[in-house]
């Protein structure tokens, strides 16, 4: 069976004090910490530039991950690569060539995964699903965090799933958006085995580490992964 893997987006986290937050994160057993890369454009919020990564990464030694909401990723794939982000989240509706803006991210030594927006079809995985590790199902309009989870994406995470069993490859599903305690099992038995969540981690009145672990134990409660082979 996959492994279910907690990943928190930092965007509720205080801004001011990010190598501790992210330090705060790692001790509650988080598996990677997705960092929200806006530019202003491809959503309409901004967030981190590559130094801001880099300034957190020496605190911790869990892997980061770039979820890059911007237009034309490209130029900015090495920059997130260096700042120290194992992993780099492309949109398919980000850049004109998906494929050879994700051959790129292996190019530069790491892992590819691509990130579908809830218009998109599950079909823009098809062809180049030899090319990720992974595959984000937005469950929200990307932009901001505190958004209502769309259940109607859950389809389209057994649709991918289906791909990716198909396809004979090890390909982690994720899900982004309004995953909290009552959400996370709908997504886990759609297929989701990576899920991101951010609101609902910091507004757990127990903390971090409960909010981890709670939404860990729903998960692996209801994940529905590939039939056995
Ligand atoms: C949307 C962001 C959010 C964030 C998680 O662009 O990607 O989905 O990571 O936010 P919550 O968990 O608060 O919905």
């Amino acid at each position: 069976m996959a492994r279910l893997e907690i990943v928190p987006s930092v965007l509720p986290a205080d801004f001011s004090r990010l190598g501790e937050e992210a330090v705060a994160l790692e001790q509650a057993g988080v598996d990677r910490i997705q960092w929200d890369v806006m530019d202003g454009c491809f959503v309409p919020n901004l967030t981190f530039g590559p130094d801001v990564i880099a300034a957190v990464r020496p605190h911790v030694s869990v892997p980061f991950e770039a979820h890059l909401m911007v237009q034309n990723p490209d130029e900015l794939l090495p920059r997130y690569v260096e700042a120290g982000c194992e992993w780099i989240l492309v949109h398919a509706e980000s850049t004109l060539h998906l494929h050879r803006t994700l051959s790129r991210v292996a190019d530069l030594g790491a892992r590819a995964a691509l990130a579908l927006n809830p218009s998109t079809s599950a079909e823009a995985a098809r062809h180049v699903l030899d090319l990720v590790d992974m595959v984000l199902v937005m469950t929200v309009n990307p932009g901001f965090g505190g958004q209502a989870y769309i259940s109607s994406m859950e389809p389209k995470v057994s649709e991918v799933a289906a791909m990716v069993a198909a396809s004979g490859r090890e390909i982690d599903i994720q899900v982004d958006g309004g995953i909290s305690p009552s959400t996370v099992a709908g997504a886990a038995a759609a297929g989701a085995n990576v899920l991101v969540a951010g609101s609902a981690l910091y507004r757990d009145p127990e903390g971090l580490e409960h909010a981890v672990s709670d939404l860990r134990k729903r998960a692996e409660a209801a994940y529905v992964g590939p039939a056995a082979a």
